[in-house]
């Protein structure tokens, strides 16, 4: 697990931009494992702005996201599915057939966490999978549980997570409580990781997760097992991190 320091949002961004950017050049066929939030925005935006200079070509890779609201379409200007699209794909020349979500519509529990799950494997591994990180420490949305999930399953939704994702909704009876998510045993095998972290209300997750006991109800805490973790977080988030751990984040 390594932390890379950044200022602020823009030098987080730019950061791993460079380290996602870096994996397509140098691997044009990567799967890209992709997240929604407000975190990884800057850097789709750095991929797109790349992308149309020519300096970056998706037209061979492949994607699969982390997560999707269960009960919303893909036409929802909610859904993640129109978030990955308004937000990446459609300023990137990626081949959208081979860009894939989770189906918030498909009601059948049981029949959609295994197409998702054949679906993943169908990829052949995730060479880079992008996380953010909930202020619960949850990684997709992977709540604080009892367990590790292995695979995709349909959760019910924290209250923190409803009251932190209300801030897109009009009002926060309209925000899904539960949702599909990919599971940490498929995250875990990735080969590589890259989340990105960015302001204090990140600081407890970031200290519980990387310097804390690897534990299920704080499930980002499990990427300290991860051969190649890469967390580019900005000076906010590593706050409580620098304090009681000073010099461990240079
Ligand atoms: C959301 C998503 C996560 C995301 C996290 C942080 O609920 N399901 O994948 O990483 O919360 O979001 P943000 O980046 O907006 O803080």
């Amino acid at each position: 697990m390594r932390i890379i320091r950044a200022k602020d949002y823009d030098d987080m961004s730019r950061k791993a931009a460079i380290v996602l950017g870096a994996q397509v050049a140098a691997k044009p066929d990567s799967v890209l494992g992709l997240a929604t939030g407000s975190s990884p925005v800057g850097m789709y935006k750095l991929l797109i702005e790349w992308c149309k200079n020519g300096d970056l070509d998706f037209s061979n890779v492949k994607s699969v996201n982390l997560d999707e609201y269960f009960g919303l379409t893909a036409d929802n200007d909610q859904s993640y599915a129109y978030f990955m699209y308004h937000n990446l794909f459609k300023g990137i020349n990626i081949d959208i057939k081979n860009t894939y979500l989770p189906d918030g519509t498909n009601p059948d529990v049981a029949n959609e966490c295994a197409r998702y799950d054949a679906v993943i494997d169908s990829m052949g591994g995730v060479d880079i999978q992008v996380l953010g990180i909930g202020g619960n420490g949850h990684i997709g949305f992977n709540e604080p549980s009892d367990v590790f999930k292995l695979g995709t399953h349909c959760v019910t939704l924290d209250k923190k997570t409803i009251e932190a994702n209300s801030r897109f909704f009009n009002s926060i009876d309209e925000v899904p409580t539960k949702a599909y998510t990919m599971g940490v045993g498929s995250i875990m095998k990735a080969k590589k990781i890259l989340m990105v972290v960015n302001g204090e209300a990140k600081a407890q997750a970031m200290l519980d997760s990387f310097f804390g006991d690897i534990t299920p109800r704080v499930q980002a805490s499990i990427l300290q097992m991860h051969p190649d973790c890469v967390i580019v977080a900005d000076d906010a988030a590593l706050k409580l991190i620098d304090e009681k751990f000073p010099g461990a984040v240079k």
